[in-house]
């Protein structure tokens, strides 16, 4: 994991600190890029060091503004979001606006270094367990923004807790959807938790086929639809304007517990509204990721 200095960075107030994981591809980059460009200091977190170099200096370089960062963590892994989480309170006084991005698509079934199954780890475990670790600072900082990347997939999802880890006949869309609902049913119990604490927690879907780096390298039948259907997706720029919206916009301030879809509020599935079920996951969740509920 890399040590930023240990002076702390982003100390004036009306410079917006946020933080956007999954920032070396695709929606998450063209997010940091576009936040760059208003001014803000971003912290870019990437698994891979070459990878964050390289989309660290072009986004430096495209916006101008030297206050971009990186901190290195692989997502899939407890102990490394538990890491990213003390570097970034360590070298920042605040945190403005948390983007949970980083996300995957697997079509095999494969377990993380903790054991559990990689696309819900990833997809959902990560973003619940990173916003947990990050609550207090994000309190300390409000106003401040939550913002986690679903997907209109949500409602071909359900929230299977009889085989929540996929052991019983994996298959990469099933535990995607399942992974993008539960991204939502998080956002909403969130926000209901966050109330009257100035932080909002809002969720969006970014276009259906954004041209990234999603679903590449993915073999069987998913994989072939998304190699076609490439020419006809939307760029990654296009892709990251709700998450920008959602990070900046005066429009949604103190707005909470809603699902965007191109800056507009949109219903989401009504699974995805069962507030037990979001109890439920959230108690899961917890006790996967070894916190109080
Ligand atoms: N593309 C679409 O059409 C679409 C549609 C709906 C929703 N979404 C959602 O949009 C989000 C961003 O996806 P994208 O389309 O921009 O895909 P992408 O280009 O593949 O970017 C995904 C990002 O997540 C990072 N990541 C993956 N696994 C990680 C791990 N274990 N630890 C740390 N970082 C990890 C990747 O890092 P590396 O660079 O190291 O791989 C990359 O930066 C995802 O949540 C996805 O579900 C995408």
């Amino acid at each position: 994991m890399e040590r930023p200095e240990t002076e702390k960075h982003g100390g004036a107030k009306d410079e917006k600190i946020c933080l956007i994981t999954g920032a070396t591809s695709g929606i998450g980059k063209a997010t940091a890029m576009g936040l760059a460009n208003m001014g803000a200091n971003i912290v870019m977190v990437g698994r891979d060091r070459g990878r964050g170099e390289a989309a660290l200096a072009e986004i430096k370089e495209k916006s101008a503004n030297p206050s971009v960062d990186l901190m290195l963590a692989d997502l899939s892994s407890q102990q490394e979001i538990r890491r990213l989480a003390d570097v970034f309170k360590e070298a920042y006084p605040r945190l403005d606006v948390l983007i949970n991005n980083a996300g995957l698509f697997r079509s095999k079934r494969i377990t993380t270094a903790d054991g559990l199954e990689m696309t819900f780890a990833v997809n959902h475990l990560a973003y619940f367990l990173l916003t947990k670790l990050l609550l207090d600072v994000l309190k300390a900082s409000a106003p401040s923004r939550i913002v986690n990347v679903a997907s209109g997939d949500h409602s071909n999802g359900t929230i299977d807790f009889d085989d929540l880890q996929g052991y019983k006949g994996y298959k990469g869309p099933k535990a995607y959807s399942q992974s993008k609902l539960a991204n939502l049913l998080f956002t909403y119990e969130l926000a209901k938790r966050l109330e009257g604490t100035g932080i909002t927690a809002n969720c969006l879907h970014p276009g259906a086929g954004v041209r990234t780096n999603f679903g590449s390298g993915v073999s069987g039948v998913f994989g072939l639809m998304v190699r076609a259907l490439r020419p006809l997706m939307i760029s990654p720029e296009k892709g990251a304007e709700t998450s920008i919206y959602l990070a900046s916009s005066p429009e949604v301030e103190g707005v909470s517990g809603r699902y965007f879809v191109k800056k507009g509020e949109a219903r989401s599935s009504d699974e995805s509204y069962d507030a037990g079920l979001a109890k439920r996951l959230w108690e899961m969740s917890a006790e996967l990721t070894n916190l109080p509920a």
